[in-house]
């Protein structure tokens, strides 16, 4: 492939003025402080619910705070507030840069999706702290926030598609694909997954149009492909523009993202009946769902190798760059979250780890170290060069940050995969008689010192996270300011091949 890069005649090093294009960025500011706000919020919500597990007396014995409504509001403000803030703010910060054209639809276009997105998760988490859910995993809203859902999704399409139209540049920028990809499947997979009949006329609640075990696996098409377009391929996206940036190097090999991209969203669609092992669903589905998962493992991994060897020639920097620090852990906890997830969709690990913590630490080691850090990251990177300023405030607290971060999820998934597989080990051990050997409440009290150790975690993770607020705010408010983008990380070079 010959020798290009995205952002036209800007070579590496070379400063960019932003006032020559005249990029939207008002509403991409709103969607960073919205990222940081829910994050917090997320992050804290996640600190109550793991401590009502530890201390039940922490329910308070009131309907709205109990940890069956607390959990989805953990779940979709981590996920659709935090990941959600972040993966439209940068992803309309990154394609008017790689495409050097304005937004399309402008500044109104991009207010109108960020206080319609704002006002998507409001009514959401309302509804669950009243009771209002349609009770399906990560599509908990009811109709009506649907609805409005589909509205917002379509003018984002519409938004980004069309910067993609009229862009400057006759190449797209690889991440720009990924970023398509998570806005597309997304559509498609929250229409597929919502159709649904309200019980009356004015009802808030709703039947779902599939039920029973096609309704299962539809739900976990949606929702394993939540896990593969929006919690992955999206912050991909964002692997693709921000460490290039980061570390002032090229993609290490164009080639392999754009093999990465193809094979990722062609295998990852059909690896949904992984969450059905051993249920009422044909075995032949089952097995489908396994060969996909595990044949995911490679393109995932090239993904990672892709997104560490982009440091080549500049590992030093991960000495004095504590923002690059967050982004490559991240692609470290990627690569670990990848290799996990295959080896538990084989039926017979399966079998041990379904039900059990196991798969909750799964989860966190993909959320909190991925998506939390490679978002970290490129908050960091994003702070500065939005509000013209000369770099974070300071240096040291996002060192703090990493660390507290990374100590808690340590923490966190060491406790549940001990308290996992312990848990699945204690429900399956039988005496010699053919009796099972633990009451369930045996195991329950067994869980509890992993329990508060999780809890721990979180409160480090967390701590983490208030400290990125703080050195944010300062860096908004204190340091000086500069009209030009950090001269060292202005332009994205594609690799010669
Ligand atoms: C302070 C950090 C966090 C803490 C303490 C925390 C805690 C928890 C707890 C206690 C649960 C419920 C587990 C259960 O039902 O047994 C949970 C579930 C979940 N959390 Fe977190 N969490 C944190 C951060 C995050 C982040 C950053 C994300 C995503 C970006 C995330 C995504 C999820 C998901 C997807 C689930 C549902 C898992 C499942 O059903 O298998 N969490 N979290
Ligand atoms: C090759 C990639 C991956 C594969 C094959 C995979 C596979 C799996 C499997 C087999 C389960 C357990 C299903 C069950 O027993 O119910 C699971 C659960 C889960 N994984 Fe992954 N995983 C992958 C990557 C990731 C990543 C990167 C993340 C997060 C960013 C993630 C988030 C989740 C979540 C949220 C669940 C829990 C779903 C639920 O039951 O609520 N996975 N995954």
């Amino acid at each position: 492939m010959a020798a290009a890069t995205a952002t036209a005649a800007l070579a590496p090093g070379q400063a960019v003025r932003v006032e020559e294009v005249g990029y939207v960025e008002a509403p991409i500011r709103a969607f960073a402080i919205a990222t940081a706000f829910w994050g917090v919020v997320g992050f804290l919500m996640g600190v109550l619910i793991a401590t009502q597990l530890a201390f039940p007396l922490l329910n308070m014995d009131l309907e709205w705070t109990t940890f069956g409504r607390l959990r989805p509001v953990h779940t979709s403000a981590v996920i659709f507030a935090f990941g959600g803030n972040a993966l439209i703010g940068t992803s309309l910060f990154v394609v008017q840069r790689t495409c050097r054209a304005r937004l399309f639809g402008g500044a109104d276009a991009g207010w109108f999706l960020f206080w319609g997105y704002q006002f998507f998760i409001v009514m959401a988490a309302l509804g669950y702290v009243l009771g209002i859910t349609q009770g399906k995993e990560y599509a908990e809203p009811e109709w009506y926030v649907d609805i409005w859902l589909t509205i917002v999704w379509v003018a984002y399409l519409v938004v980004f598609g069309g910067t993609i139209i009229k862009r400057e540049e006759p190449h797209i920028y690889v991440a720009n694909w990924f970023y398509l990809a998570f806005i597309i499947t997304i559509a498609m997979l929250h229409i597929g997954n919502n159709i649904s009949i309200p019980v009356s006329l004015g009802s808030s609640h709703s039947y779902s149009a599939p039920a029973g075990v096609q309704g299962a696996m539809i739900q976990w098409w949606y929702g394993h492909n939540a896990v593969g377009f929006f919690l992955t391929a999206g912050f991909l996206g964002m692997m693709y523009y921000f460490i290039p940036k980061q570390a002032d190097r090229p993609v290490y090999s164009y080639r392999l993202s754009i093999v990465h991209f193809w094979t990722l969203i062609f295998l990852y669609i059909w690896a949904g009946p992984h969450h059905l092992h051993y249920t009422a669903l044909p075995d032949w589905a089952q097995v489908l769902g396994m060969v996909f998962s595990v044949m995911l493992w490679m393109p995932s991994w090239g993904g990672m190798i892709n997104g560490l060897m982009t440091l080549s020639g500049a590992w030093d920097k991960l000495r004095t760059d504590a923002s690059l620090r967050f982004s490559v852990t991240a692609v470290g906890f990627y690569g670990m979250s990848t290799f996990e997830g295959p080896v538990m969709s084989i039926r017979a690990v399966n079998g041990l780890s379904h039900y059990t913590d196991w798969t909750i630490g799964h989860v966190h080691s993909g959320a909190m170290g991925w998506v939390g850090f490679i978002t970290f990251g490129a908050l960091y990177y994003l702070f500065p060069v939005l509000w013209k300023k000369k770099a974070m405030w300071s240096e040291k607290l996002i060192a703090w940050h990493f660390w507290l971060a990374t100590l808690g999820i340590v923490f966190y998934i060491t406790a549940m995969w001990v308290s996992g597989i312990m848990q699945g080990l204690m429900w399956r051990a039988y005496d010699e008689l053919g009796f099972l050997q633990y009451s369930f409440v045996e195991t329950v009290a067994a869980m509890h010192p992993y329990y508060v150790i999780r809890a721990l975690g979180g409160v480090l993770y967390l701590a983490g996270g208030l400290i990125m607020v703080f050195n944010l705010w300062k860096t908004v408010t204190s340091s000086p300011a500069l009209t030009l983008e950090p001269a060292a990380a202005s332009a994205i070079a594609v690799a010669a091949e």
